[in-house]
């Protein structure tokens, strides 16, 4: 199958394939999505194809706006309305009930489905256009980081979908934050663009689920399917140090080999001479380390690295979801100095 370039222009094309079933590359502001129709359990079924996903792992819905939330949804509490109020759209995605007209192939048998509506004036035309709500996991092939750009998409997805509509880099980088609120407190399972403090500021107490943090135990089963998987590797195994990012990068130069790779901060480069360096923006920005850090992880495939030794920043803000897909890349491995 070829793969159709479109532009933000190409809306009623967009609109086509999602209608007649096709598989589509979207951009929103978090990551590229592969979307299809979440109405057809056949588009959804290519979906886990393309990606190699495993069928236990639910897909989220993408809609136009809250209105929509209705259609699929059930026993909707009146603070789901205060969080679309606040950040819809942008990159907060919703565990709620959802009705029975959500296919079963999207929720992976659960009773909860997950909702979003992007921050990408052009996905969400496509997806009002087509008139139905578009099942997107993140555009990469199962286990790879998450795209934020179109041809870091195609580098996993040529091939394997009807088009992608290139809307440029995304400007979170990171995928969106999941809260569950079919619990009480409400239970944050994937940081993400929009931060634990802003949540909190919204809804009070919230509960953080375990996978955010910790490797999980064998047995131990997280809330979000997708989150006990390794994630976001790159191939050669990584590291993540963690403190004072001069001590960090006075460690890893004491410790690395000689064809290690090191992710550092935009400042440290200098300390690596002669090694292969990507660096993933200024110690102090936290929103720029967060649109780096997939492809950071992504350019060490095209490096020939044994392994790959990261500074860490910390877990303030957007940070935590930067240290979360950081230390999933590691599987852990985590030194705290
Ligand atoms: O920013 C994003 O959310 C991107 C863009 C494309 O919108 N999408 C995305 O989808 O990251 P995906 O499938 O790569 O990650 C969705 C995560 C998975 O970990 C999945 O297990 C979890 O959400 N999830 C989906 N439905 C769920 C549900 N009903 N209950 C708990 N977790 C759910
Ligand atoms: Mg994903």
């Amino acid at each position: 199958m070829e793969t159709k370039r479109l532009t933000p222009h190409n809306v009623e094309e967009a609109a086509k394939i999602i209608a007649d079933g096709g598989l589509l590359g979207i951009p929103t502001e978090t990551v590229y999505g592969l979307g299809a129709n979440g109405l057809d359990p056949q588009a959804v079924k290519a979906i886990f194809e393309a990606k190699g996903r495993p069928q236990d792992n639910p897909l989220i819905l993408h809609v136009p706006d809250e209105s929509w939330l209705e259609r699929y949804c059930e026993d909707i509490p009146a603070v789901a309305y205060e969080l679309t109020a606040r950040f819809w759209p942008g990159p907060l995605t919703m565990i709620l009930k959802r009705r029975d007209n959500v296919p079963d192939a999207v929720s992976a048998g659960l009773d909860t489905v997950g909702m979003r509506c992007p921050d990408c004036a052009v996905t969400r035309e496509i997806i009002a256009k087509a008139d139905v709500p578009v099942a997107a996991p993140s555009g990469n092939a199962s286990g790879r980081p998450s795209p934020t750009t179109a041809e870091a998409m195609l580098e996993d997805m040529e091939g394997k979908i009807l088009g992608i509509v290139d809307g440029g880099s995304c400007t979170v980088g990171v995928e969106s934050t999941i809260i569950d609120l079919t619990v009480e407190p409400s239970r944050l399972l994937r940081p993400g663009g929009v931060t634990l403090e802003e949540l909190e500021e919204v809804l009070g107490e919230v509960a953080v689920d375990d996978a955010v943090r910790r490797l999980l135990a064998p047995g131990e089963q997280p809330k979000a399917p997708g989150m006990k998987y390794r994630h976001y590797a790159p191939k050669a195994p990584v590291t993540v140090v963690r403190g004072d990012p001069n001590m960090t990068a006075g460690y890893i130069v004491a410790r690395m080999g000689e064809k290690s790779g090191v992710l550092c901060f935009d400042e440290f480069q200098g300390y690596f001479r002669g090694h292969s360096v990507v660096t993933m923006g200024p110690v102090n920005d936290q929103a720029q380390q967060a649109r780096e850090i997939f492809e950071a992880l992504r350019a060490f495939d095209r490096l020939e690295v044994t392994d790959v030794w990261a500074q860490s920043p910390d877990d303030e803000g957007i940070g935590l979801a930067v240290t979360n897909r950081l230390n999933k890349a590691a599987g852990f491995h985590i030194i705290e100095l």
